[in-house]
């Protein structure tokens, strides 16, 4: 039907013959001319139909936005002064000569170059909105990362093995998507949080190196980087510690941003410990891009009489720390109480600051709330960790640890964002040392940190149970520019080890074996040291092409409320389906919201 691409026709093919089809981008008529622009997967070229053909020119008046053309015409070089550098069809145009419309097209619900599209319309038309050129590009470019993704694994001996959708739980700290079955009634398929069970399974077959791109579901609260259904890479190796998977996936990394985006990673990725990225950015994942840290004050707090500063800094679990902000004078403050609510979001009850007039001028030279509270020491004290200059603005953040690294971590990224301090490039880092376990506050109960399946730095079960809180897992994340895109570990391989985590994340004996019966039995029978890693290939592509949500990444994904405009998805089912399965619905009151 066609002997090129629309995108690609340039002066190469110059009074050349051509058969061109695509969609018409936009018409335009000019003094007894018409001009379409037609654009297909490659880009647009501008096709000129005349008077002169007096047939292919009344159906070109007739064709409008997004009709289908196949058009035959030659190309010629567009006149002087009407030459777009811009594109690789820009120094030409193809005169129509024959004219077919395959298809019309009625107004488009939005016009493709709009901005300000509602993302509930560009779902609900999505293959209206993936004709964007923009959408076109992001898709290309993540099918090059699968792809070359697969080469490397490939030539590295890793099987691409597939791992069933319908299963059981794998507990990865989500809700469960279930699907009834009908041949059980009463019983229920959960999809797969990830393949994490079946992958070690594998380990345990003797397949030795495993790789799936595959779809992972959790019913979770949605962000700008979290859907209920989105793809993994993930990896499964037998016989290699955490400095060998970690080293093979940064080489990875690194022929995936030269082959794909033609940039270098630097060697090797930085690596910092779990304790060490929350001390100084509040955060597992620090965006090292922003050059801003948190200082901390505790030890400096317990002594004042401020309540504010030393209730947590006398409190074990508390924290007292300040975020400087190097100019931040100019901040005004309407923008402070700004920022005040937005840490608010994140459980603190306030956000006191010093702004630094002129630091040689004692408190005269000082501006602050909750100056008066503090003595003399304190203060020359701030000043010194902070390493203040004049004119600079120093946040402060009094609470649990937890509250203050949440809100001062979550400040700076606000800050390097709103003040344009977010250096360029990519900034790949390893947090290491994780705590295998984390106290849950509200119900005093150990929780994996990763999940249950991680191995202790330590063998010792002794040491298990006796400090759980101070136990260090053989997990890693690899985190860019401030976003988690992978995490793995070495995993358990010991039955007596597993059997221990269980028990002291209040996983019973009988509830491990109703759930993890297979994977306890399967250790038994001769498992091999492994691990393995996935990676969040949305967010990997998101980050790679510059889109803001993992949504901009994915073909058909779901809206924020975990559901579909274009095919109308979740939806109710026919009275008789449900009685197939054994399923008599519950009245669920007003609003969907659980009690
Ligand atoms: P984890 O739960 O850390 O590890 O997931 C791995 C990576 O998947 C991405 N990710 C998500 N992306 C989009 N939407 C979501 N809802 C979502 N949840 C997670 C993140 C994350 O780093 N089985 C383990 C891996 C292992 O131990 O090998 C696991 O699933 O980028
Ligand atoms: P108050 O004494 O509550 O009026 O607070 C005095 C100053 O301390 C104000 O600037 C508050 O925003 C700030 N503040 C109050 N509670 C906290 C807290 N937990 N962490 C940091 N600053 C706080």
């Amino acid at each position: 039907m066609r002997t090129h691409y629309c995108g690609t026709v340039d002066e190469s093919l110059l009074d050349q013959e051509v058969t061109l089809c695509g969609w018409v981008n936009r018409r335009r008529d000019h003094g007894g001319v018409i001009f379409v622009d037609l654009r297909d997967r490659e880009g647009l070229v501008q096709v000129v139909f005349d008077p002169d053909r007096a047939e292919v020119f009344r159906t070109a008046e007739r064709v409008r936005s997004e009709y289908v053309l196949q058009v035959r015409g030659k190309v010629r070089r567009r006149p002087e002064g009407t030459v777009n550098t811009d594109l690789r069809t820009g120094a030409i145009e193809v005169l129509g000569t024959e004219l077919t419309v395959l298809n019309a097209a009625e107004t488009p619900p939005f016009q493709l170059d709009e901005d300000e599209v509602g993302e509930e319309t560009r779902l609900r038309y999505r293959y209206m909105d993936l004709r964007r050129p923009i959408m076109q590009t992001r898709l290309r470019l993540r099918a090059q990362v699968t792809g070359t993704l697969r080469r490397f694994l490939e030539s590295h001996g890793f099987l691409d093995i597939e791992t069933p959708m319908l299963t059981k739980a794998t507990p990865e700290g989500a809700r469960d998507y279930l699907v009834p079955s009908r041949t059980h009634p009463g019983s229920f398929f959960a999809l797969p949080q990830s393949p994490q069970l079946f992958k070690q399974l594998l380990m345990m077959s003797g397949l030795d190196r495993y790789y799936q791109i595959v779809r992972c579901f959790r019913d979770e609260d949605l962000r700008a980087d979290r859907q209920p259904e989105f793809t993994q890479l993930d990896i499964e190796t037998a016989f290699m510690d955490e400095e060998a998977i970690m080293t093979l996936m940064e080489e990875m990394m690194r022929e995936l941003f030269a082959q794909v985006l033609e940039v270098p990673l630097h060697t090797p990725f930085q690596r910092m410990t779990y304790a060490e990225a929350m001390h100084r950015y509040g955060s597992d994942k620090p965006d090292l891009r922003i050059p801003l840290e948190l200082v901390d004050l505790t030890d400096v707090m317990a002594q004042v009489e401020f309540k504010v500063f030393s209730g947590p800094a006398r409190d074990p679990n508390g924290r007292v720390a300040a975020l400087r902000l190097p100019k931040g004078g100019e901040v005004s403050r309407k923008e402070i109480d700004d920022y005040t609510s937005f840490v608010g979001r994140y459980g603190a009850k306030g956000l006191a600051y010093i702004k630094v007039n002129d630091i040689n001028a004692g408190r005269e030279g000082l501006q602050s709330p909750i100056l008066k509270f503090l003595p003399d020491t304190v203060v020359v004290e701030i000043l010194n960790r902070t390493g203040a200059e004049d004119g600079d603005l120093i946040f402060f953040g009094a609470d649990k640890a937890r509250v203050v690294n949440e809100s001062l971590g979550a400040l700076r990224v606000k800050l390097g964002q709103d003040r344009g301090l977010v250096e360029r490039g990519w900034r790949p880092l390893w947090v290491v040392d994780f705590p295998m376990f984390e106290l849950d506050d509200k119900e005093n109960r150990w929780v994996a940190l990763h999940h249950p399946f991680t191995a202790p730095r330590t063998d010792d079960l002794a040491a298990l149970s006796e400090h759980p809180g101070q136990l260090v897992s053989r997990a890693y994340d690899m985190v860019l520019n401030g976003t988690e895109v992978g995490g793995g570990s070495v995993r358990i391989h010991n039955m007596a080890m597993q059997q221990a985590v269980f028990g002291l994340l209040g996983i019973g004996e009988d509830e491990a074996r109703e759930k993890f019966g297979f994977l306890l039995d399967a250790l038994k029978y001769g498992c091999p040291p492994h691990g393995g890693i996935a990676f969040g290939l949305d967010r990997l592509v998101m980050l790679m092409t510059g889109a803001q949500s993992i949504r901009d990444v994915m073909a058909f994904p779901k809206t924020q409320t975990a559901a579909c405009p274009l095919t109308q998805a979740p939806a109710p089912v026919s009275e008789a389906q449900l009685r197939e399965l054994g399923i008599r619905l519950r009245p669920m009151g007003g609003d969907k919201k659980e009690a």
